[in-house]
């Protein structure tokens, strides 16, 4: 059963019409969803590895493409053309679990990487003005890693690469953010600080926010609204208050047919 969601009166900034994804080897990563993803949330998507997390994130920037169903966006409208999906992939911030920053690149420089995307192949070619430095920088202290800036890095703790993986993020100017299990590698306390930072931004700045975890603590500590995956399906969708044990039941038990 699904538990009610309290945040439907909010205004939806991403829908998922009817989704299911079967990769090429047949397997069902995500049986049909319908799903609205809120503006000023943050959303966790729960559930054990295998359940469809990832899936669901790539349906959500348009880097898996559905076998049935699609994706609209609140700006862009649906998403199928190639056109609409580079703008809204464009818009979309992405943080990974292997933050995938060069290391022997100065913080700064990671991410100042992250404006290029946002130019021509043209502008490219041309140093970034002064004004996107000044941006990036901005990011970094929003992170508090300014006076890290200049240092390469693979100089930083696994902590502060994955802030600096939040900084590039933000530094794209995005409209929504999506993060998959962000915090998989870090210790408890740089998990705790790398979350309260991405969640402080996107209320701040009122971006939609979709964070994969396996954690059940941080789901409830972080996460405005809860998804509970299990086996390619939503089994539970409501605010951590209403996760209780028939609903993590639900969750992690995988229910044989
Ligand atoms: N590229 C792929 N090709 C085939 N099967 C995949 C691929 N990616 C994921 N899967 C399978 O799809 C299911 C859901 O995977 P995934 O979305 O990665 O779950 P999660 O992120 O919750 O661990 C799993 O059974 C996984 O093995
Ligand atoms: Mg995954």
């Amino acid at each position: 059963m699904l538990e009610k969601n309290l945040s439907k009166t909010m205004s939806s900034f991403i829908s998922v019409h009817d989704i299911s994804v079967v990769y090429s080897n047949g397997t069902v990563a995500l049986k049909p969803v319908e799903l609205e993803i809120y503006e000023n949330d943050v959303t966790v998507l729960l559930g054990p590895s295998g359940a469809g997390k990832s899936t669901l994130l790539r349906v959500l920037n348009g880097l898996v493409k559905p076998t049935e169903g699609y994706v609209s966006s609140k700006n862009i409208g649906a998403l199928t053309s190639s056109k609409q999906l580079r703008t809204h992939r464009k818009n979309t911030g992405m943080v990974f679990q292997q933050h995938q920053l060069i290391g022997r690149l100065t913080t700064l420089q990671n991410v100042l990487l992250s404006r290029i995307g946002s130019y021509s192949s043209l502008r490219t070619l041309f140093p970034l003005g002064k004004n996107e430095r000044q941006w990036a920088l901005n990011c970094l202290e929003r992170v508090g890693l300014i006076e890290k800036a200049l240092e390469r890095c693979d100089a930083l703790s696994g902590g502060q690469q994955q802030r600096v993986g939040v900084a590039r993020a933000i530094a794209q100017r995005p409209t929504m953010i999506l993060a998959d299990e962000p915090v998989a590698s870090l210790d408890p306390a740089s998990s705790e600080r790398v979350l309260g930072m991405l969640r402080d931004i996107c209320k701040q700045d009122g971006i939609p926010a979709v964070i994969s975890l396996h954690q059940l603590e941080y789901a409830r500590q972080f996460a405005d609204r809860i998804i509970g995956l299990s086996q390619g399906e939503i089994v539970f969708d409501g605010p951590p208050l209403d996760l209780n044990d028939k609903a993590l039941e639900e969750i992690y038990s995988a229910k044989k047919l």
